[in-house]
């Protein structure tokens, strides 16, 4: 899956510097070639001997290295890599990535590269969340710096939570993501995603909104980025993280939610998988609204919406070649969802039995229906992921 790749991986000064050795084996035996670079940190966890042996290259170590200088140039080599890898990331690399230092091999490399940089930051617990940390992190992905992890997890120090490297395999999978997909089938078509719940506010400080966390859209978005898709998710407030390497447009209420899609068009494919609020409060407070004695409580007066699904498939110019909208139905699924897809004017219909008893909604797993011009099609029960895959594909296909 990785044949022919070359990988510039960059060890940084850290415990988990020991799973680099593993992550070497795993590259090497998918058939990408691995140039290890180690910082003078790096050295004190792994020895270049073993990182040399395992990579079967040699271990690059000095900014001045003259017999490198003349053979090949720091600036080269982080050039001729398909991929620069930095596992593990630490705090310290991360944040001369984020300032711009070139005061070693490693963050020269990083400084002059033009090749797509994933870090796999390792570090303690309080290292990061530290409010340095997240200014760095946040900078870096404003820079297109792509990451995998960290995990929770225990740490080497005795402490618990999120900093532990990510597993090698899991460093292996999002390498293998991120360079198919530049040859994926979706490579180069823009696709447009929206997820997560709407916020309506009835004043400043309370609002309506829905339990959807937003994790059907987001591994969705995520699967169509894997297949080269470049993709722009509009997001309502939802409790997963969006996905990397996507553009992301955060909004709260439907209103905005319409607005940031019209401003995301064109687009070859647009997909609605958020739970947008049906109506919203149309006397809200422009203040906070309070009890006044009377016991008489507050009438929130209601509009409707404007239905997004339905405003994109009906555009007279400029509608995506396709549109799929989600329907959470909790009885006569088929029935409900067929009747809607007609109503809405959309391509497709992904339809989902959210009774309780099916556990589905907030759960990891999907049942699904599609409907298509073509009719049914019931798929069984899966990860919410697979379900992401499954339809990204289909979707590829229908692009083709
Ligand atoms: O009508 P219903 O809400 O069941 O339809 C669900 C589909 O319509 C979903 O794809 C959802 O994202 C979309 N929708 C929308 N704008 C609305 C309401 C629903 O885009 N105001």
């Amino acid at each position: 899956m990785l044949a022919g790749k070359r990988i510039l991986l960059i060890i940084g000064g850290g415990i988990a510097a020991y799973k680099a050795l593993d992550l070497i084996r795993r590259l090497r035996e998918r058939g990408a070639s691995v140039s290890p670079v180690l910082t003078r940190a790096a050295e004190e966890f792994v020895t270049p001997l073993s990182i040399a042996a395992l990579a079967g290259a040699n271990v690059h170590r000095d900014l001045f290295d003259l017999t490198a200088e003349a053979e090949m140039g720091h600036i080269q080599l982080s050039r001729s890599a398909d991929l620069v890898v930095v596992a593990p990331a630490t705090a310290d690399l991360m944040a001369k990535m984020a300032g711009g230092l070139a005061n070693d091999l490693a963050s020269t490399l990083l400084l002059a590269t033009d090749t797509q940089v994933l870090i796999a930051p390792a570090m303690n617990v309080r290292m990061w969340q530290h409010a340095a940390t997240a200014r760095n992190r946040a900078v870096l992905a404003g820079d297109g710096v792509l990451s995998v992890g960290p995990n929770d997890g225990d740490m080497a120090c005795g402490e618990y939570g999120p900093g532990r490297m990510a597993e090698p395999l899991e460093i292996v999978a999002a390498i293998e993501g991120i360079l198919n997909r530049a040859t994926g089938p979706l490579a180069g078509r823009h696709v447009l995603v929206t997820s997560g719940p709407t916020h309506e506010p009835i004043d400043p400080v309370r609002y309506i909104a829905n339990r959807s966390s937003g994790a059907q859209g987001t591994a969705l978005a995520a699967a169509l980025r894997d297949l080269g898709a470049r993709v722009t998710f509009v997001t309502g407030p939802a409790t997963v993280p969006p996905p990397q390497g996507v553009t992301v447009a955060r909004v709260e209420t439907a209103a905005q939610m319409l607005a940031a899609v019209e401003a995301a068009l064109p687009a070859e494919a647009a997909v609605f998988a958020a739970a947008v609020a049906d109506w919203r409060v149309a006397n809200a407070a422009e203040r906070k609204m309070k009890k006044d004695g009377s016991g008489t409580p507050p009438a929130l007066a209601f509009a409707e919406n404007p239905d997004i699904l339905a405003t994109i498939s009906q555009l007279a110019t400029g509608r995506p070649r396709l549109v799929v909208g989600f329907a959470a139905e909790t009885d006569d699924v088929i029935a409900h969802a067929t009747a809607k897809r007609a109503r809405k004017g959309c391509d497709w219909i992904v339809a989902n039995d959210v009774s309780p008893a099916t556990g589905i909604m907030g759960g990891s797993e999907n049942a699904v229906t599609v409907l298509t011009e073509a009719g049914a099609e019931t798929w069984p029960r899966m990860a919410k992921d697979a379900v992401a895959r499954k339809l990204a594909a289909r979707i590829a296909e229908a692009l083709a």
